[in-house]
This record gives structure tokens, C-alpha cells and sequence, in this order.
């Protein structure tokens, strides 16, 4: 079992150990401090009602599956709510409709929300649970790599607008974010290469160590191995979240790569997915820094190096005008200046600014920097 503890405007534990979904319930009752009645087994005046979508429903979801057969086996009165995934749904619309379902089923403060799966129902019901009656619990259980590396920890919630990305939000932390391995049988390698890319990026801001494992790995599908770097990149994120837990400042460095990564998502209409788009965002970042002479000689090779091991695909098949065009609608982007994330060195990054009217030339001498290598 690992468990890594989080102090951030509230305290909380990520607990990954095999067939945990098994022991889930148990795991809840301790994290709240909860009881049950001796006699009737169950958690007095304490509903739960279970967030996720249609695919990882039918997957972890139904009653007869180790999630809910644990938190019954705890005594937890149990909801749950089926939502339509997918980025299209990470809405107002579906945040109302988790809002109507508590409040008709008189969910109370005291009560519980548990996202179960990956990033976008996180992200969901981390925002519905900021927001109903300004705020109650909720536990993360995700089930993809990517987001127990990343979105299940650091309590960053909320929706797309119809003007962009993750517009409405709040920070709301969870109480507990729970992971269990064995839902990484049901992954494909390339589901997976999404997390890895996310553990990349915390290696290169942070732990160089996760780097190098990566680069000397034999086995890079092995639960043991994907663990260790997971739990590695939650480390660091904990740091930085801990520093900056409201993103004005350090919290920004996890954004490495991610400036081009929503780029490309986006001149893609969202066929390249969020981590191979940051594996190329990271790319042509490192090229473009080592070129601006802002990092050490090793340090792109090193990341390309570490990126081609998993065979992620790197080519990018779009402009320096396009992406621009494409990172500069970004409604978060603001002024006459961008803030990017630039690789000093392996293990450490800082944050730069540079003039929007520079971003097509770094763009541009990153990718031809590539085609250079
Ligand atoms: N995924 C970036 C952050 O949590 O700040």
C-alpha cells in the first residue's frame, strides 16, 4: 500500500493499494471518522451518492461490484448518479443535473459525493460537490492513470464554457482520493500513455528520479513500475500544491507543456488526446528553450530521449502560426504578455514571460529544432 498525505486547505490521504476498491468502504469510515449503528450495521444520517459515466458504470458501478458491495458492507446508504461522458458533457448542464439529483434525494451537508473515473467525472463532481450547499465532501476514486496522476489530486474542479476550457471552477480539495491498480487492466497502452505523459512533466519539473527510471524501465506496462512513477508525480504535485495550492505562482509550473498541448487538442478537434498532446507540447517546448539558450545542452535530448522510450507519437501536424493562433484564443490568455513553462534542466523548470507577439518564433524554432535532431 502507499499513501501520501496532503496538507492543503484540507488535510488528506491518496491510498493506492491493489483490490482497495474492495475496502473502499472501510477506507471512507476511517478517513471521516464515521460509525456504524451495532445493530442495524449501517452509518446513521450518511448518504453517499456515487458520480460517474455510462462506460466506467458499467465497469465498477453496479451493485453487485466490489465498490458498492463495500460501502454497503460499511453501511452507507447508497445513490448514484450516471452522467453521459465525455469532454462534450463537462458542463453547466451536467453539474445541474448531479445538483437537482441531491437536492430531490435531500442530500445534507453532512452527506458524501464519490467521482468514480477518470478526469472529466472528477472535475464534475469535485465542482458539484463546491457548490452544493457551498460545499461538502467528496472522496476521488479514479480509474485511469492520468488522472490518479494528475486531476484526482490537488482539488482543481469545474467546466468548459462555451468560450473555453475549464472557464467555471473552484478549488475544493477532496477528502480522500482512493486508487486501485487493478483498473489499469481495463487501459489501453495508449489510455495509459496519457498518465505517463503527466509523470513525465513531473519529472522534469521536479524529480529527476522519475526521469531516469523511465529511461532504464524494461517493462513499462508493469502495475508495480506504473505505481512507483505515479506515486513519484503525486509527490511532486503535492509539493507544489502544498506552495501555491491556488495556482498565482508556482502551481504553474505544472503546467509544463500544456500551453501547446491545449493548442493541439484543440487545432485537432480533440482527436489527439490531452496526454500525447502534452508529450508534444513538452517537446517542442524543451527544443525551443535549448535553441533560446535558456537550458542545459542535455536537457531536450533527455526528454525526447525519455518521451520516444514509450513511443509516444511526437510528430506535430500543425503550424507555429496555427498552434499561436490556437494558444492565443485560449480565454485564459490574457495582455500583451504569455507565461511559459521552460525546462532549465532535467528536474527543474521556471516560469517565463515572454511578449504574445514572440510566441510563433519560440513555436517555430522548437519544431524546426526537431526536424533538426
Ligand atoms: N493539472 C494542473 C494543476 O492541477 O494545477
Amino acid at each position: 500500500m502507499i499513501k501520501i498525505s496532503v496538507s492543503a486547505s484540507k488535510q488528506y490521504n491518496v491510498i493506492m493499494e491493489k483490490g482497495l476498491m474492495a475496502s473502499s468502504g472501510d477506507y471512507i469510515k476511517e478517513a471521516f471518522t464515521l460509525k456504524s449503528d451495532p445493530v442495524t450495521g449501517k452509518i446513521r444520517n450518511k448518504k453517499l451518492c456515487i458520480v460517474t459515466d455510462a462506460n466506467v458504470d458499467a465497469l465498477y458501478g453496479g451493485c453487485d461490484q466490489a465498490l458498492q458491495a463495500s460501502l454497503s458492507a460499511a453501511g452507507f446508504d447508497i445513490y448514484k448518479y450516471v452522467f453521459d461522458g465525455g469532454e462534450e458533457n463537462k458542463n453547466m448542464k451536467t453539474i445541474c443535473g448531479i445538483l437537482d439529483f441531491l437536492a430531490n434525494n435531500k442530500f445534507t451537508r453532512s452527506d458524501l459525493l464519490l467521482a468514480l473515473g477518470g478526469g472529466i467525472t472528477g472535475d464534475v463532481t469535485g465542482f458539484a460537490a463546491a457548490t452544493y450547499l457551498r460545499g461538502i465532501d467528496f472522496i476521488q476514486v479514479p480509474t485511469t492513470l492520468l488522472a490518479i496522476v494528475d486531476s484526482s489530486v490537488g482539488g482543481k474542479t469545474g467546466v468548459n464554457l462555451n468560450a473555453g476550457k475549464n472557464l467555471a471552477g473552484a478549488f475544493w480539495q477532496p477528502g480522500l482520493v482512493l486508487f486501485d491498480p487493478d483498473v489499469l487492466d481495463t487501459l489501453s497502452y495508449d489510455i495509459k500513455l496519457d498518465g505517463i505523459a503527466e509523470a513525465i512533466k513531473a519529472g522534469a519539473i521536479a524529480d529527476p528520479e522519475i526521469i531516469d527510471m523511465i529511461r532504464n524501465s524494461t517493462a513499462a506496462e508493469d502495475h508495480g513500475f506504473l505505481m512507483e512513477i505515479a506515486a513519484r508525480a503525486i509527490r511532486v504535485k503535492r509539493k507544489v500544491v502544498e506552495e501555491d495550492e491556488r495556482d498565482h505562482g508556482s502551481r504553474q509550473l505544472l503546467n509544463f507543456g500544456h500551453t501547446l498541448a491545449h493548442a493541439i487538442e484543440k487545432c485537432s478537434s480533440f482527436s489527439i488526446s490531452h496526454g500525447h498532446a502534452v508529450a508534444i507540447g513538452m517537446d517542442i517546448v524543451s527544443a525551443a528553450s535549448q535553441k533560446s539558450g535558456w537550458s542545459d545542452e542535455s536537457c531536450s535530448g533527455i526528454i525526447t530521449e525519455t518521451l520516444e522510450k514509450f513511443s509516444f507519437p511526437l510528430k506535430c501536424p500543425f503550424s507555429a502560426r496555427e498552434l499561436t493562433e490556437a494558444a492565443l484564443q485560449d480565454k485564459k490568455i490574457r495582455g500583451a504578455e504569455i507565461t511559459l513553462v521552460i525546462p532549465e534542466a532535467i528536474g527543474r523548470c521556471v516560469l517565463r514571460t515572454i511578449p504574445v507577439e514572440d510566441l510563433e518564433s519560440f513555436i517555430s524554432c522548437g519544431l524546426q529544432s526537431r526536424k533538426d535532431k
